[in-house]
Formats: structure tokens, sequence, C-alpha cells
């Protein structure tokens, strides 16, 4: 394989940066990196049975290929795997492997996956190294780059965790060719995600080719992956522990965790579909406190719309949805510091915010008023 027709971004984090390799071909370009992290020549690799049905016969080929042994550790597929119990069975196999300290713990699936294993990973013998090698158009382009890790709590999603870097994230596209067309549009939402908070000459690029890339064109996808990773690279590199800019990274995501919330974690709202329509909730409701045009409301619509995604409250599969249930989840947000609520708002497309709300009776009223609206 030709490493000149992959795409190769740097997490830059000084003595912890590390390299995404991106496009398809890339999991056979990275076995030297691969191979590097393993001194005991095995990889270690959890997986969920779905993935592994499609995918571990390809892994084991690189593994082979490169002179490794690798060694699957196959979880159910589903949210559910993020809980504390699974989380103790995961570490018990990984000591009873003797995982070394000096040797990596590959995540291969999607954000379930990659966040269950990072978390073991992390604190397994004080931190392991980690390789990401995500199947899902979602892990590729956001969850597998960054190092957030976790697991989830009957109080809420991702309250347990750890920021643990990958060493290497290999986002092979050709492991996007079995996944299901909801699942590549719902991935999508966060690749326009990236253009909408910080890049309006890649959103002009998606309206001019995101039908194209979401219907199969791989060259397309890979430099649409590429230019995503690139601008959370930038980002994770400036503020990796969210401490500013990062936030950013959570476009959709208050108005969509509360529309998941609802709806319940069982698929009648994919996470990807929340965060399209929490897109378009912020967006209109950055226009209606003033901040943003009309008409950058109206092309992130038109694009989501054309992609198959929802929209806003009204479009968003799993309703119906009400303010009034809303206001308690989004009071609730991690991200609310000091009791102020915090949202992530648009000045324009390509160019967010973070903005303070206090007004909670205003922000009902207009949730209502989007619930409501023919
Ligand atoms: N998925 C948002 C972040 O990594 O910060």
């Amino acid at each position: 394989m030709n490493k000149n027709a992959l795409h190769i971004i740097t997490v830059d984090l000084a003595a912890r940066s590390y390299p995404v390799i991106c496009g398809p071909g890339a999991l056979d370009a990275s076995m030297d990196n691969v191979a590097s992290l393993c001194p005991n020549k095995r990889l270690i690799c959890v997986s969920d049975e779905t993935v592994a049905s499609h995918h571990l016969q390809t892994l084991q080929s690189a593994c082979d290929g490169a002179g490794i042994t690798l060694h699957p550790i196959l979880i159910a597929p589903g949210e559910a795997q993020k809980s504390f119990a699974r989380l103790e069975s995961l570490c018990a196999d990984l000591l009873a492997l003797e995982v070394e300290r000096g040797e990596a713990i590959a995540a291969f699936g999607g954000g379930v996956v990659g966040d269950l294993t990072g978390f073991a990973s992390a604190i397994l013998k004080r931190g392991t190294h980690f390789i990401q090698i995500p199947t899902t158009l979602l892990a590729q382009v956001d969850s597998s780059v960054g190092g957030k890790t976790a697991i989830n709590m009957p109080a809420g999603k991702n309250l347990i965790g750890a920021f643990h870097q990958p060493d290497l994230v290999i986002a092979d596209s050709a492991f996007l060719r079995t996944l299901p067309a909801r699942q590549m549009r719902a991935g999508y939402a966060e690749i326009a995600k990236y253009a909408a908070l910080g890049d309006a000459c890649f959103f002009d690029w998606l309206e001019a080719n995101g039908a194209a890339t979401l219907q199969g064109d791989e060259a397309l996808m890979a430099e649409a992956i590429a230019r995503s990773v690139a601008g959370k690279a930038g980002i994770v590199a400036r503020d990796e522990r969210e401490h500013g800019e990062r936030a950013l990274l959570n476009l959709g995501h208050s108005f969509g965790h509360a529309l998941e919330s609802l709806a319940g974690y069982e698929g009648a709202l994919a996470h990807g579909e929340a965060v399209a329509a929490g897109m378009g909730i912020a967006f209109a409701y950055g226009v209606h406190l003033g901040l943003c045009p009309q008409d950058d409301h109206d092309r992130l619509a038109r694009h989501l719309a054309a992609c198959g995604l929802p929209t806003g409250l009204r479009t968003a599969p799993g309703g119906p949805y009400r303010a009034a249930d809303m206001i308690p989840i989004l009071m609730n947000d991690k991200k609310n510091r000091n009791g102020q609520f915090r949202l992530v708002l648009p000045r324009a497309l390509g160019d967010t915010f973070v903005y303070q709300e206090s007004d909670l009776a205003g922000l009902e009223r207009f949730l209502h008023a989007q619930a409501e609206q023919k």
C-alpha cells in the first residue's frame, strides 16, 4: 500500500503526540506502527461480536503478515457494555493475559468498544499503551481521537472516565463498507459538526461533495474524515482537557443529549441523529437570540436534510419531544459550570462560541415553539 494515498494527521501533544492514519488500506499500511507498540509480538484487541464477524479476519491477516499474534477479547455489542461490571471483567481478562504496561491494548470497533477499552487501558497497571482501530464513521471522525474514555452510570452517560490518549489511531475507511446506511448518515452528522463549528470552507466543500461522500465515494470519504480529524486534532492539541476551546466540539450535543436521554438508548434515535437535530436547534436558537443570520441556519438545515438527517426538534426520530422534559436534562449537563448553563451557539456557519444561558424560561418558551412549529 502506498502511504501517499493515505491522510496522516498528527495530534500534537509534545511527547504524547500520535498519528491518525486515514483512508482505505490504512490498516495494512500501519502495521509497522502497530508492531512498534507490540514488544511481545502480540496484540490484545477488544472488539464486539458484530464487528468481529465482519472484520476480525482482516485484522488477523494484517497481524499474521506482520508476525504479530492476535489475542481477541469479544464483548456483546451495545451501550450497555459501558458498565462497571463489564469494565471489571475486561480488566480481569486483560490481567489473565499478563498485559504489561509497555504493550498496547487495541480497541477494534465503534465508540462503545473504544470508550470501554480506552478506560481499561488507562487504569490497568496505571496505564498501558493504547491503539484505536475504529470501524464506524462516528468513531473514525470523533470518539477515537482526543483521548476521552468512559463508562456510563445510572445517573448519566460517560460520568466515570479518564483522559487517556491513544498512541496510534488507524481509521481505515474500508471498514465502513459494511456499515448500515443509517449509521453512515449518523456518523456524517459529526463531519457536518466539524464544518459548522469552525470551518466555513469545509462546509462549502460538504455542500458540494457530501451527497457523493455518503453514496460511497471512498476518496471523498477519506478526505472528509481527514478534514474532520484535522479540525479535532488542532482543538485537542490546544485544549486537551476541555478548559476552553474543546467545548466547541459539543456543538449540538447539549440539545442532542437531552433528546437521546428522552428517546432512551435502544436505537429509536441514533447519537449522530441527535447531534444533527441538536445542531439545528442550536442554530435556530442562535437566530432567535439575534446572534446568527437566518441564512446560516437555513443552509445548515438544508444540508442536513439533503443527507437524510433530522434538522430540529420536530424531525428528530423517536419523538414527540416536550420542551418541559428537556429543561431538567439540560440543567444537569456535564458542561455546566458554577450553576451556569452553557450552550455552544453560532455566530455564523463555521464560527461558534460558548454562551452562558441564564434565561431558562426563555429557552423553554423557544423549545416549546420549536416543538409546535408547523
Ligand atoms: N467528542 C467530543 C470530544 O472529544 O471532546
